[in-house]
């Protein structure tokens, strides 16, 4: 199964490079406590740490910039919030190793991403929780451009044949017009989707599950209160499918 930790789930999503300490903490005993026979790949999003920088220097999903200190900016920016993460799972045991996809992922002019996943197959078979992050890539024509997590999710559960994906959002699922949670999403129409407040370059919940519609696998979007439940096989929050 993959799973994404939403940014702003680990981090204080309104004030710079600030981790929400609590939440990783949660997110990590959670995942500490998951049955370790099954594949699990995490992919955590960026947060106050890669939006932020991302922000700062112009950079998004379609509008790249050809400057590497920037790009190294942003991407420094997320492999410093990797390693808080892995550090929390090492913590607790649980066999993570990081993987940075600006090292290995590239897109073409008409936006198609490549990412090669092998290291993350052996990762699994040799009982690894590999851990990749939202990035920027190197993009024909546009420099480096921001790389979601949503994205990565979608291909990694896409290439790896994942049997279920889970998203863990600030949201305890995808809300309708009066904040409830919608139990099944099947389109885009089925709910009045929000966008997120807080700087967020890559769209949104709106965007998420719109990226989760185009996957096979069932996903299910849920708040960390949802987590362990997820994580036990069970169906918090709100399914996308
Ligand atoms: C963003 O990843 C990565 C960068 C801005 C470099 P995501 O778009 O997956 O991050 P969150 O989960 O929304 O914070």
């Amino acid at each position: 199964m993959v799973l994404k930790l939403g940014g702003s789930v680990i981090t204080e999503k309104d004030r710079p490079e600030t981790l929400d300490g609590p939440a990783l903490d949660r997110a990590a005993d959670a995942l500490a406590g998951a049955d370790r026979s099954r594949d699990l790949v995490v992919v955590h999003g960026g947060g106050s740490f890669g939006h932020h920088r991302a922000d700062e220097h112009g950079v998004g999903v379609e509008s790249g910039t050809g400057d590497a200190a920037a790009a190294f900016a942003v991407h420094g920016a997320m492999t410093t919030l990797n390693r808080f993460v892995l550090d929390r799972l090492h913590d607790r045991g649980v066999p993570a190793l990081p993987v940075h996809p600006l090292s290995a992922a590239a897109r073409g002019a008409g936006g198609e991403l490549t990412l090669p996943l092998a290291q993350v197959a052996t990762m699994l078979t040799e009982s690894f929780v590999p851990v990749l992050h939202g990035d920027v890539v190197a993009t024909a024509g546009e420099g480096v451009t921001v790389l979601s997590g949503d994205e990565i999710v979608v291909r990694v559960a896409t290439d790896l044949g994942a049997d279920r994906v889970g998203l863990c959002s600030t949201a305890p699922g995808v809300l309708d017009g009066d904040g409830e949670v919608v139990s099944r999403v099947s389109s885009l129409d089925d709910a009045a989707l929000g966008g997120s407040d807080a700087t967020d370059v890559t769209g949104g919940m709106a965007g998420k599950v719109r990226t989760l519609l185009s996957l096979d696998a069932p996903a299910q979007v849920f708040g960390i209160d949802g987590l362990g439940a997820f994580l036990a096989g069970e169906s918090p929050g709100t399914l996308v499918d």
